[in-house]
């Protein structure tokens, strides 16, 4: 069997197409504008190219976008208050902290600034506390962006053997909650692999639905999943340059071998990535709806 592919890049296309009528709808209606700023400390290339990227995209859906860049060495105090005053911003409905911050800025301080109601990269713990709780709030981009890609090509997840290799606080644990709520899109029997887990191997070959987020490159192999499992491949591994010095990329799943027994996998690049920019753009317009209903 050689397996369906889900591309990120169709679908991600496909509800950018969505968010581009509803920004038009918010304007005529209501006259609102959605608002997104992003900060960025520092001059971490890779993190430019994020924040570039992020821009781009807004502007294309006809969203409001804002860019700040603050030197490496900005005091914590500078930073909060900038947070701060985008937070009074009415301009403004979602706020984006580039991740990671230099070593001498406490982050997590940082991330606990952010208005709740602008946390559209949904790592504030009122928004955490709340998807824990199956409530509507902003759902980390990442796990949003899974939850999108298995529903829109028909994953049925009810019932399902989950696994997720990787624990992080932005993969990891939030995906892993997510599919066990009780709710379309979730009701799957979830497994959380990490460093620690015994026999990775039993629990990555009983898996219905396999997602790997774990950083490490071609990690899992074909003959580590079971026959029709469907593999979400959250990596994203550069592995090399091209002759024209283009990065390589490479998930954490072994494409080639596994592709061979899976019913569907999404591929790196084009898989994952284009979907977390876009539930990003997806939150920013949901925070633009909510600044209404505050109003009324
Ligand atoms: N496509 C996207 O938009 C997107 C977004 C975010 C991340 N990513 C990519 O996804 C990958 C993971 O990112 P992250 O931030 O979630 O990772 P992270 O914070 O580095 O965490 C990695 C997790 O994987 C576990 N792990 C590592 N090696 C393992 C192994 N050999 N066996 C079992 N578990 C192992 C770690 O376990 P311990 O906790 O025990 O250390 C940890 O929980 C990276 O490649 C990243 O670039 C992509």
């Amino acid at each position: 069997m050689s397996a369906k592919i889900i591309s990120g890049t169709e679908t991600a296309k496909a509800i950018r197409e969505e968010l581009k009528t509803e920004v038009t709808e918010l304007k005529e209606k209501y006259n609102v504008v959605p608002g997104l700023v992003t900060i960025l400390v520092g001059d971490n290339p890779a993190s430019q190219s994020y924040v570039a990227a992020k821009n781009k995209t807004a502007h294309a859906l006809g969203i409001h976008s804002e860019q700040v860049t603050v030197p490496g060495d900005i005091s914590e105090d500078d930073l909060l208050a900038l947070v701060d005053k985008y937070n009074n911003d009415d301009k403004i409905h979602g706020i984006l902290v580039q991740l990671p911050l230099p070593g001498h800025i406490n982050e997590a301080k940082v991330l606990f600034a952010i208005d709740p109601d602008k946390d559209v990269d949904g790592f504030h713990p009122v928004n955490i506390g709340k998807m824990m709780l199956g409530e509507q709030c902003f759902l980390p981009c990442t796990p949003h962006g899974i939850l999108e890609l298995l529903q829109r090509s028909g994953v049925e997840t009810s019932g399902a053997e989950v696994v997720v290799v990787g624990r992080s606080n932005i993969v990891g644990k939030p995906i892993a909650n997510l599919m066990l709520q009780k709710r379309a899109g979730g009701n799957a029997t979830v497994t959380l692999c990490h460093t620690r887990t015994r026999d990775m191997d039993f629990h990555t070959r009983r898996a219905d639905i396999l997602i790997v987020a774990a950083g490490v490159p071609k990690m899992i192999k074909g003959d580590q999943v079971k026959e029709g499992v469907v593999v979400i491949d959250v990596g994203v591994n550069r592995i090399g340059k091209s002759e024209s010095g283009k990065a390589i990329l490479a998930g954490d799943v072994d494409f080639d071998s596994v592709k061979e027994k899976a019913a569907a996998i999404t591929p790196v690049p084009g898989g994952v990535g284009p979907m977390t920019i876009t539930m990003l753009m997806k939150n920013t317009v949901q925070a633009a709806r909510q600044s209404l209903d505050n109003k009324e």
